[in-house]
């Protein structure tokens, strides 16, 4: 039997343990501890620093995302410290590249210490589905206060970056991405709700591993899948309406498949269809300002034609037809593109996929191309983008060339392939290739580069979903539109592009530092909002107003007058910042916000 009083000491017990070496002397006479702790009475930075000492301790990056782990579930402030103070060194850990080892290992490693009572997030079987108020139920019982999430990451393992069928081990994605939500964009870390399906796996590996954590049996059909999807969609609408859903690392047919039938019906997106091509455009835009000939005059060559290649020009197509006020028609005569068999044109003799025939050139007469350097000569490319998984395939001769061709303007080179082993170029040769002039991202993070002779140091753009999809789970949560429009993704591009400071520009930089990812995202997110209520799908009054109330402030050079423009004024803004979640700064604040809300540290 407990009373009041035995609770009261209890939640004091647990928020002195996670205040630890900083316990206040009150607390510790309250709890008895004189003799059992050491003396000394810390602060939050002191314990920053000795978790960091230990973090940068272990020799391999799989024993620093264990040891993020572990402090993650004991001291979720202290976690997000480190993690904010640190990010450029710790978001490859807590995410890509290292969370993909995390979750090849994932059934080996795990548990990464969840003490009773906490909840890494959901892991739902094909017969949960028909049990999902339970499943949620459950879910609320071990909340310490019954606060809705306002945010999932959803994932059925099926497709992993490029690590293929992970099944239930994928659950290491939606528990990364959402810790990118919080540090980078300030999500309220105990309203995050990582979500599994668990509806078994195709990999032989994992079906024969006797320490597999999942339903040990293949994928369902389609029909199943949809259906039992539908189940838990719905069941998480009914019981958290305004819960945001991003869907992720799903096989391609069922990402497309999933966000076709529910991005108009519930709050949803998906970041690998929808967020890649928004942070690509939002460097495409920087590098074409910044290029010295007119967009028009821009001649875009894709190396490699799949979902991503194709998935990335028609972004870039909006770009023209939405700022430059090109017809759609003149706009995709700017692009072409090579694939296995070279360029793609509608007369090169094989049957082309639907996704392919949209680009398909109609104008090259007899002249077929079969290797990239052909197509080169035939095209002079004022930009060349690289998204076909073929390492180095942007060659030293290919780079000068590009060089000679661009020689009255800057050349624009995207080597987006991931992960580094499949990288068209790197960054080091783009540069030396180029005689620096290059506008340069890639998919993968490139070092620095000092040109020689000199003191200067360039920093290589790296087209990272991370810079986008925080920000709009940011925005989606606060002003909960109807539905997710791809203007909406449009506007958090150019606000991207707009972003760069005079630094950033000045170093030729496409993208701002990814240190300031905070202020980035706050901007993004603001941009979001100014967008979604002037397609009319805000119901909130508030944001209604605070945003017709205010003229959008100029953060741009560009004077097209386009409609969307990525602008919001300095009050979204600032609204937006102080709603944005931070570890509390001092043991005082920590044990006030504790008391507050009770949920955060129970994720
Ligand atoms: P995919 O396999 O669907 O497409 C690859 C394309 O490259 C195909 O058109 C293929 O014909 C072409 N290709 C392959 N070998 C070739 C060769 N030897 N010569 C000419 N063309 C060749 O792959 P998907 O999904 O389109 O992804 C491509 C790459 O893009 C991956 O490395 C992926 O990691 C990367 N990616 C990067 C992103 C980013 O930077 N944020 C986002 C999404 C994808």
């Amino acid at each position: 039997m407990s009373d009041g009083n035995d609770s009261r000491r209890n939640s004091m017990e647990l928020i002195g343990t996670r205040a630890g070496t900083a316990m206040p002397i009150e607390m510790r006479q309250a709890l008895h501890l004189k003799g059992l702790v050491p003396s000394s009475i810390e602060n939050f930075s002191k314990q920053e620093l000795r978790a960091y000492q230990q973090l940068m301790s272990k020799s391999t990056s799989l024993e620093k995302y264990e040891f993020l782990a572990s402090l993650r579930s004991l001291n979720v402030n202290l976690f997000f410290r480190l993690v904010l103070n640190h990010f450029k060194d710790i978001a490859p850990i807590i995410y890509t590249p290292t969370v993909g080892e995390a979750c090849l290992n994932y059934s080996h490693i795990y548990p990464f210490l969840y003490p009773f009572k906490t909840s890494i997030g959901l892991f739902i079987t094909l017969s949960d589905t028909e049990n999902m108020d339970m499943v949620i139920d459950n879910y609320r019982q071990l909340m310490a206060d019954p606060i809705d999430p306002e945010i999932t990451v959803i994932t059925d393992g099926s497709r992993i970056l490029g690590l293929g069928d992970l099944g239930v081990n994928g659950m290491g994605i939606p528990v990364g991405k959402l810790q990118l939500y919080v540090a980078a964009a300030g999500l309220n870390p105990g309203r995050t709700l990582p979500i599994v399906l668990d509806f078994g796996t195709n990999s032989e590996q994992y079906l024969n591993d006797p320490l597999y954590l999942g339903t040990r049996e293949r994928r369902p059909d389609d029909n199943t899948f949809y259906e039992a999807t539908e189940r838990v969609l719905q069941a998480l609408h009914r019981a958290f309406p305004g819960l945001l859903v991003q869907f992720e690392d799903f096989s391609t047919s069922h990402a497309f498949g999933l966000l076709d039938k529910w991005r108009q019906k519930m709050l949803c997106f998906n970041d690998d269809i929808q967020g890649t091509g928004c942070v690509i455009l939002g460097g495409f835009i920087s590098a074409v300002k910044q290029a010295g000939i007119p967009a028009k005059d821009q001649r875009i060559l894709f190396f490699g034609a799949g979902s991503a290649g194709v998935g990335v020009a028609r972004q870039l197509v909006d770009y023209f037809v939405v700022d430059h006020k090109m017809p759609r028609d003149k706009a995709g005569a700017l692009f072409w593109f090579v694939d296995s068999r070279g360029l793609i044109t509608a007369n090169r003799g094989d049957v082309l996929t639907k996704q392919k025939t949209r680009f398909a050139r109609h104008d090259n007469g007899d002249v077929q191309c079969g290797t990239l350097e052909d197509a080169l000569e035939y095209v002079k490319p004022t930009a060349l983008i690289g998204l076909s998984t073929v390492h180095s395939a942007f060659s030293e001769k290919i780079l000068r060339r590009m060089n000679e061709i661009n020689a009255q303007s800057r050349p624009i080179i995207f080597p987006l392939s991931n992960p580094e082993t499949k990288a068209e170029c790197t960054f080091e040769e783009a540069m030396r290739c180029t005689d620096n002039r290059v506008l340069f991202a890639s998919g993968t993070a490139f070092t620095e580069y000092t040109i020689p002779g000199t003191d200067d140091i360039r920093i290589p753009g790296q087209g990272n979903n991370m810079y986008v999809f925080p920000a709009i789970g940011l925005g989606a949560v606060l002003c909960k539109p109807d539905w997710i429009t791809d203007t909406m993704f449009y506007a958090v591009a150019k606000a991207l592009a707009n972003s760069r400071n005079e630094e950033e520009k000045a170093g030729d930089e496409l993208y701002p530092r990814i240190e300031r990812i905070r202020e980035v995202s706050a901007q993004l997110a603001a941009a979001f909002i100014t967008q979604a209520v002037r397609e009319g799908l805000v119901k909130e009054a508030h944001w209604r107003d605070i945003v017709s109330a205010n003229m959008p402030c100029t953060q741009d050079d560009d004077t097209t007058g386009s409609s969307v423009d990525g602008q919001f004024s300095k009050r979204v803004l600032g609204e937006v910042k102080t709603l944005m979640w931070k570890p509390a700064a001092s043991v005082e604040q920590y044990i006030v916000e504790s008391i507050t809300n009770p949920n955060v540290d129970e994720m």
